[in-house]
């Protein structure tokens, strides 16, 4: 399945609150005006039922949510969205871009959790179709900013479009939060040449030709 695509697949992951999102919207309109055609999505959601998946997951509410039924309902998001949307625009040559994927459900679930990070590879395996982030960029963040952050985003966003908050992940202790940073570090180190960290303390401008740089590597070995 992946070895008929020719797009590029880069994924933006980080603890809530370190600028993903601002990242990948910035990202894309600077690949836009260099001529590339470009895919945004987003996890959990994506697809029309992936958004519907979306509100149980993000759903303050959903405090019984078991560690469990959390784990699939990601991956039926993602099964969903490589199956209609990232596949089919990585086989006509756009570059994707994910706010979050796989490795997401790796530090929160797999380690967060407590999981283990086989089972998410497993689900990975059933969901994915082998398709892999040819790049990741790791937005890296101190706990204290990104929370900081995140709380003065959402209390603009639950007045505007609740659904763009991260809530109930939100609410997490920050020892949680602390795990999933530390596992992302991991993750990272393990991976080098996929997993590009960006340290996300600097202003807007300096995060976004951090991540750039990162790209342009990557562009100037896959499209020459
Ligand atoms: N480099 C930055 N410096 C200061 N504020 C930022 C920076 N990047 C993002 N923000 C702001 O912080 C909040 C969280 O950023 P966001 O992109 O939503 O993070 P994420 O998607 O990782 O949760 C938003 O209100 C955003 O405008
Ligand atoms: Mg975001």
């Amino acid at each position: 399945m992946t070895e008929t695509r020719r797009g590029l697949f880069i994924t933006f992951e980080g603890i809530d609150g370190s600028g993903k999102t601002t990242q990948m919207h910035r990202l894309a309109a600077r690949l836009r005006e260099a001529g590339h055609e470009v895919l945004e999505t987003y996890e959990p959601g994506g697809t029309p039922i992936g958004v519907q998946v979306r509100r149980i997951l993000l759903d303050a509410a959903n405090q019984e949510l078991c560690a469990t039924s959390e784990l699939l309902l990601y991956f039926a998001c993602r099964a969903q969205n490589v199956v209609q949307s990232i596949l089919p625009a990585l086989r006509e040559g756009k570059i994707v871009l994910s706010d979050r994927f796989t490795d997401s459900t790796l530090v929160y679930q797999g380690v967060g959790r407590g999981l283990g990070t086989e089972v998410v590879l497993a689900l990975d395996r059933i969901c994915c179709q082998g398709l892999r982030p040819d790049l990741t960029l790791l937005v890296d963040i101190d706990l204290e900013t990104s929370l900081a952050r995140a709380h003065a985003r959402n209390r603009t966003l639950r007045q505007a479009d609740h659904a763009f908050s991260e809530t109930r992940m939100d609410d997490q202790a920050a020892d949680f939060h602390q795990r999933v940073r530390k596992a992302y570090l991991e993750l990272a180190a393990g991976e080098p040449q996929r997993v590009t960290v960006v340290d996300g303390r600097g202003d807007v401008a300096s995060v976004e030709q951090a991540v750039w740089n990162a790209v342009a590597v990557r562009l100037g070995k896959l499209h020459v």
